[in-house]
């Protein structure tokens, strides 16, 4: 829990130092068990115009921090679905290609 707290207070000063380095956290690997995904800052930072703070520190910190996630529950609005819902960006009910290439 006290890590929890210590990162949580850290993050502002990290993504302050990198953003001027790439576009955020750049792409990023999410791994899961039979295969991965990457997240682009890129096209969600500078190609969408998304500020910061719509994915940190919720749902997202870190790659080392990350708290992997079922689609079953993405598709209630957890992690990717807080926006891929067919609403604020294509859902997560469809699209498999769209993130998983
Ligand atoms: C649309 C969501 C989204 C936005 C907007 C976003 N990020 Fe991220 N960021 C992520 C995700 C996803 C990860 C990976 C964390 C994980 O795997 O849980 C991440 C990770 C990071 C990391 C750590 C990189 C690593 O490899 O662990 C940094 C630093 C970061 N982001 C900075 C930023 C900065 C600075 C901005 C604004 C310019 C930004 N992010 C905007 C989703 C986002
Ligand atoms: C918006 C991007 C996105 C879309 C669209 C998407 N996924 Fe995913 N999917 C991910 C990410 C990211 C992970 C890794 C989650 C984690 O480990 O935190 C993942 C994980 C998974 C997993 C492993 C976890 C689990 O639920 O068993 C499977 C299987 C999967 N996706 C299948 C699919 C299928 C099938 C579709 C289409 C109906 C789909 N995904 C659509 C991003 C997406
Ligand atoms: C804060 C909202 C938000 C979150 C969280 C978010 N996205 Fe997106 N994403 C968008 C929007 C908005 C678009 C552009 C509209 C569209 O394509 O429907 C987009 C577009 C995309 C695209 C198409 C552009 C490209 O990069 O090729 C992919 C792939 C994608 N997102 C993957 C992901 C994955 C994987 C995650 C979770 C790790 C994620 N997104 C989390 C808002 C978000």
């Amino acid at each position: 829990m006290k890590r929890i707290i210590a990162l949580a207070a850290c993050f502002p000063l990290l993504v302050v130092g990198i953003a001027f380095a790439k576009v955020g956290g750049g792409d990023v690997t999410i791994k899961y068990k039979k295969g991965e995904v990457v997240f682009s800052h890129d096209s969600h930072v500078g190609g969408v115009g998304l500020e910061c703070t719509k994915c940190h520190d919720k749902p997202f910190t870190t790659s080392a921090q990350h708290k992997a996630v079922t689609m079953k529950q993405m598709q209630q609005g957890k992690s990717c679905g807080l926006c891929h819902n067919g609403k604020a960006a294509f859902t997560v009910k469809g699209n498999c290609k769209n993130c998983h290439k």
